[in-house]
């Protein structure tokens, strides 16, 4: 029997609540693949989910559970039912999500239909980053908004995790971008290819009634401020909770929540935007594995550029 650590929790709440503990690495079970965890991207519902809020609500805590749902490692055993995969390949993917990923983890069980395989010339720590925020960046803009060549597109919060991962897909499909963050971002959202607003400094009132799709990864206020900067028939995504979706449809708006999914055509379309570098991940930072904490905290703060990752 061979060991591993993982990180668990045991109740909601801060930070300090992680325990590394070893535990049995998993089997291969039909349909699915045991990894080795090389990195593991941490996303807002993370640290939400930990502290309580985020997805809890959808998961039991009568034992200790592990959190974390994006990963990228190498392929260590492969269970009956896993035809196209072999010991050795390098994948990536956003596991079981809204279940638990147990991605906080050295090894992890992940289905194949979670998965897909990382382009030769994408390291581990760049595909580990992605698969939720594109997998939300990409049912986004194109499950629910249908983005179409020569829109105009907003996204709110354009240097975060889905917002840098949504300009750079609505530039390759044919969309004009813009995207709003604070100051020190700027320059950020024009590398990306985005016209950049400053919502420390800019008002939005040139673009009232201006675009075709708004993607709001911010809420709250933001999603409020938006509402009049929709075209006639244009539709806005809000990201972070659908509380205010009833309202904004009983006004007449075109307003949608995005729940992700895993969808692994999805993720080999993300796959290969990495491989062609249609798609650049920006990393604002790499922990090891014994500082989830600190990446959680790092998190929570909510000025993250790009994407943080824990790595093993
Ligand atoms: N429903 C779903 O399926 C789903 C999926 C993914 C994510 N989400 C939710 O979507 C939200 C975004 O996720 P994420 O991973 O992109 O988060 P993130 O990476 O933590 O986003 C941080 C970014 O937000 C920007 N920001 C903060 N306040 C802003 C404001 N007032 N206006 C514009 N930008 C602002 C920050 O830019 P500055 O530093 O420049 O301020 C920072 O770059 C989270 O609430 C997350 O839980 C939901």
């Amino acid at each position: 029997m061979t060991m591993m650590k993982q990180a668990q929790i045991r109740q909601w709440g801060s930070v300090d609540n992680f325990e590394y503990v070893d535990s049995v690495i998993p089997e291969a079970l039909p349909g699915r693949l045991v990894v080795k965890n090389c990195a593991v991207g941490i996303n807002p519902v993370d640290w939400k989910t930990r502290s309580g809020a985020g997805i809890s609500g959808m998961l039991a805590l009568d034992e200790p559970i592990v959190l974390g749902w994006d990963f990228a490692g190498e392929v260590v055993a492969t269970g009956p039912e896993t035809t196209g995969y072999a010991v050795g390949d390098r994948i990536f993917g956003m596991s079981a999500f809204p279940d638990l990923g147990h991605c906080y983890a050295e090894y992890i069980q992940v289905k194949v239909g979670d998965v897909a395989k990382i382009p030769e010339n994408i390291s581990f720590v760049e595909a580990g980053a992605v698969p939720l925020a594109a997998l939300t960046a990409y049912q986004s803009l194109f499950d629910i908004a249908g983005i179409q060549p020569g829109q105009k597109v907003l996204v709110q919060g354009g240097s975060g995790g889905v917002g840098h991962v949504a300009v750079q897909l609505a530039k390759d499909a044919g969309a004009q971008v813009w995207a709003s963050a604070s100051t020190r971002n700027q320059e950020f959202l024009s590398t990306l290819g985005a016209h950049p607003i400053d919502y420390s400094q800019d008002d939005f009132s040139d673009f009232v009634e201006y675009f075709d799709i708004i993607l709001d990864t911010v809420g709250g206020e933001v999603f409020q401020n938006s509402l009049k900067l929709l075209a006639q028939g244009g539709c806005i995504v809000t990201c972070p909770d659908p509380s205010q979706i009833s309202e904004a449809r009983e006004q007449g708006y075109d307003a949608h929540w995005v729940f992700v999914r895993p969808d692994r055509v999805q993720l080999e379309t993300i796959a290969k935007a990495l491989g062609e570098k249609k798609l650049v991940v920006h990393i604002q930072q790499e922990f090891p594995f014994r500082e989830l904490a600190q990446a959680h905290r790092l998190g929570e703060g909510g000025h993250v550029r790009g994407k943080i990752v824990l790595t093993f």
